[in-house]
């Protein structure tokens, strides 16, 4: 059975985990969590490249075919250098500019994401090649990927006080261009009733098919978990990680 590497900085990897489990049930995941070194979004181009570089190399080792960077921050720094490096099949996920201002309907496109991935050139270059990409704001919320974290989901007085300068009835399209912030899908929703609150873990993780082998059967997989290199085995750290995956599908069904 394909064995599939899920990666990112923490647990905001977890949104895209959780997303192929249910347009793939039947593989091996591992699922690596950098907790050493996160928060990614608030470090230098150079360490989060050699941070990726680490994990994923540790994913190909433990026998990994087909590897999902499921953090848009090391997307935007690493991806291009891995997929250079090593000759497997990486898929990263970026924020769904695009998909948002296919339905922007003449009102605007909030895209909320860490300083790194808001500053790095992948992000600059896929905004260029949208027509209407000056219908798109940019703000970085450096402080959800520590609170989700700490399963810290009180953040409306935090995103009332960051997203105070964009009026809620100006925006159609709210992108979540990190996946720690899915986490907090309710509170965006408070914030922008009417908008989409959107990101790309479905489209990532149909990407993913796509370069799998087709038509393995076979019982449902099975999800090996790390911290930083370390086997997660605890009972409290593995239930832990078990509400975590519940609270994230509570908050795509809202
Ligand atoms: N989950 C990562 C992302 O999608 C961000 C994490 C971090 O700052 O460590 O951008």
């Amino acid at each position: 059975m394909t064995k599939i590497g899920v990666f990112d900085s923490g647990v905001g990897g977890l949104t895209l985990l959780e997303e192929a489990l249910r347009q793939r049930p039947q593989a091996d995941y591992l699922f690596y969590a950098d907790v050493d070194h996160v928060p990614y979004g608030l470090r230098t181009h150079e360490e989060i490249l050699q941070y990726t570089d680490e994990s994923v190399r540790f994913l190909i080792d433990h026998g990994c075919k087909c590897i999902v960077v499921a953090c848009n921050t090391a997307t935007a720094v690493a991806v291009d250098t891995l997929r250079r490096r090593y000759a497997l099949p990486i898929v990263g996920i970026e924020p769904a500019v695009k998909s948002a201002l296919a339905h922007h309907a003449l009102r605007r496109v909030l895209v909320v994401a860490t300083p790194v991935t808001l500053r790095e050139e992948k992000l600059h270059r896929l905004l260029s090649r949208c027509p209407d990409h000056d219908m798109v704001d940019l703000h970085p919320l450096p402080q959800l990927v520590a609170m989700a974290e700490r399963e810290d989901y009180d953040a409306l007085p935090y995103l009332r006080r960051e997203l105070a300068p964009y009026p809620p009835e100006r925006y159609s399209e709210v992108v979540l261009g990190c996946t720690h912030f899915n986490y907090f899908r309710d509170s965006f929703l408070r914030l922008f009733p009417q908008a989409e609150v959107i990101d790309g873990a479905e489209g990532t993780i149909r990407r993913m098919c796509s370069l799998l082998p087709a038509g393995e059967g076979g019982a449902a997989g099975r999800v090996a978990y790390f911290f930083s290199g370390r086997p997660v085995t605890s009972p409290d750290e593995l239930a832990r990680l078990a509400r975590r995956l519940e609270r994230l599908r509570q908050m795509r069904a809202l």
